[in-house]
C-alpha cells in the first residue's frame, strides 16, 4: 500500500468514529483513555475447527459427478463446484440481482469469490458474516481494516476462513472492492438464527465450521455457552443460505440480552444509543439485528481483546471493556433474535 492510500484511508475512517461519539455523547479522547481491563480468555466453543483430514486422501466417491440438488430450487451443482472458491454456488438466480464478477467468481490466483462464503444474497454464514444490510461505505472500511492488519480474528491460531478473509483484502482492488460492497449494500438480510435457551444441549461435533448435533449423542449442560448449529448439515455444506440456524443460549439470555442492549444493564452503555432502534443500525454504525449470534459475539471478543482496532471501532472500546463473557452472549443472542 502507497503512503497517499494509507492516509487518504485513516482521514476517511476518522469521520464515522467522530460521528458515532456524538451521537451517544462521548468524545474520541474519552474512548482512547478506556477499556483497559484484562483480556478476556477467548472460549474455544466459539471457534469450533473443522477435525483433521484424514492421513491418506480418500478416493473420489463413485459418484462425485452426481448433480446435486436443494429442496425448492431448480440449480443443480457438483461436488468440485461447491469446493471452488472461485466460484459462489448460485442456487436461487431469481433471489439478487446479476452478481459482479468479483462476487461471483473472484479473481484467481488471489482473490476468492465473496459469494463463495458470503453468499450471493450477502446472507454469510455462522463461521464468516452477513453483508446484506450493511452500507457500501461501511464494507469498503472493514475490508480496509483487515488489509491493514487493524482487524483479525479473535482466535489466537490459524483459522480458515477469517485467514482467507484477509488474504483476499490484500489483493482485491478498490474498483472490484467498490462493485462487490455496493452490490451486498442492496441486498437484504434475512433472520440467520433461530434463538433457543436451553439448560441443556445436545452432543455436538463440527461440520464446515459449524456445530451439528450428534444424533445420538445423549445431552449435556450448555454451561455458559452459546452454540449455533446447523440443523440440517447437507443444506450447510451446500451453502443453502435459506437456512435458518439453531443458536442454543443459556436460560434467561434473552432477557440479560434485552436490559444490556436497551439500557447498558449498569454495566455499559446502551447498545440502542449508537445502534439504533431496535439493533437495526443508525449511519456509519452497523446493524445487529437478526445476525448470527457467533458472528456478534466474535465481534465483542475481538474488540475486548484488540483483535479488531481499526480507528472506525474505537467507540467500541469502553462498551466491551466492562463486558464479562456471560453478558456478550446474553446480548448477541438477543440482538441475533430480533428481526433485521
Ligand atoms: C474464504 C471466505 C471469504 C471470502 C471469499 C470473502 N470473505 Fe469476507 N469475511 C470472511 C470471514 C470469515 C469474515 C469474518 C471474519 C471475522 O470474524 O472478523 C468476513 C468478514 C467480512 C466483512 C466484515 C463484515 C462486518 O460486518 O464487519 C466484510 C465487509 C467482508 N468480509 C467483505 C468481503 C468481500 C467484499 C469479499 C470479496 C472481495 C469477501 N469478503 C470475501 C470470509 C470471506
Ligand atoms: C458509542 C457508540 C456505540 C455503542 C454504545 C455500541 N456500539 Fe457497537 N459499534 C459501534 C461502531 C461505531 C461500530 C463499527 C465499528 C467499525 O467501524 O469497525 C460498532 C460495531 C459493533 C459490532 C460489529 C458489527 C459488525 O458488523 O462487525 C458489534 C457486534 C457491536 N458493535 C455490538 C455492540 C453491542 C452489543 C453494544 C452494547 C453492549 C454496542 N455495540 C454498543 C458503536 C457503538
Amino acid at each position: 500500500m502507497t503512503m497517499r492510500r494509507a492516509r487518504q484511508i485513516t482521514s476517511s475512517r476518522l469521520l464515522p468514529v467522530l460521528a458515532a461519539g456524538l451521537l451517544c455523547g462521548v468524545t474520541a479522547a474519552d474512548e482512547l483513555t478506556t477499556g483497559k481491563d484484562s483480556p478476556l480468555e477467548v472460549p474455544a466453543w466459539l471457534f469450533p475447527l473443522n477435525p483433521p483430514a484424514p492421513a491418506t486422501a480418500a478416493a473420489p466417491a463413485a459418484d462425485a459427478g452426481r448433480a446435486l440438488r436443494l429442496p425448492g430450487a431448480t440449480a443443480t451443482f457438483r461436488e468440485a463446484e461447491l469446493n471452488n472458491l472461485f466460484f459462489a454456488p448460485d442456487w436461487r438466480p431469481d433471489s439478487h440481482l446479476p452478481m459482479p464478477a468479483i462476487v461471483a467468481r473472484g479473481r484467481a490466483p488471489q482473490v476468492f469469490a465473496c459469494g463463495y462464503c458470503h453468499s450471493p444474497t450477502g446472507q454469510g454464514r455462522p463461521e464468516n458474516a452477513s453483508l446484506a444490510g450493511l452500507t457500501a461505505d461501511y464494507i469498503v472500511r472493514q475490508v480496509a481494516d483487515y488489509r491493514s492488519g487493524a482487524r483479525r480474528s479473535a482466535w489466537h491460531g490459524p483459522y480458515s476462513p477469517t485467514d482467507k478473509m484477509a488474504q483476499v483484502s490484500q489483493h482485491v482492488t478498490d474498483e472490484e472492492l467498490a462493485a462487490a460492497a455496493a452490490y451486498f449494500a442492496q441486498q437484504r438480510l434475512t433472520s440467520r438464527a433461530i434463538v433457543v435457551e436451553r439448560a441443556t444441549v445436545p452432543q455436538m461435533k463440527v461440520v464446515g465450521f459449524v456445530w451439528v448435533a450428534e444424533p445420538d449423542g445423549g445431552e449435556e449442560p450448555i454451561a455458559g455457552r452459546l452454540l449455533e448449529t446447523a440443523p440440517d448439515p447437507v443444506r450447510h455444506e451446500r451453502r443453502d443460505d435459506t437456512m435458518r440456524y439453531l443458536a442454543y443460549a443459556p436460560p434467561g439470555s434473552l432477557q440479560r440480552g434485552e436490559a444490556i442492549a436497551r439500557s447498558g444493564g449498569e454495566v455499559t452503555l446502551a447498545c440502542t444509543s449508537c445502534h439504533g432502534e431496535g439493533l437495526r443500525g443508525a449511519g456509519p454504525v452497523p446493524p445487529l439485528a437478526g445476525r448470527s449470534p457467533t458472528y456478534l459475539l466474535r465481534q465483542l471478543v475481538a474488540f475486548r481483546n484488540g483483535a479488531r482496532a481499526g480507528p472506525g471501532g474505537q467507540p467500541m472500546r469502553p462498551v466491551v471493556a466492562s463486558l464479562a463473557i456471560d453478558q456478550m452472549v446474553a446480548v448477541a443472542a438477543y440482538a441475533a433474535s430480533l428481526p433485521p
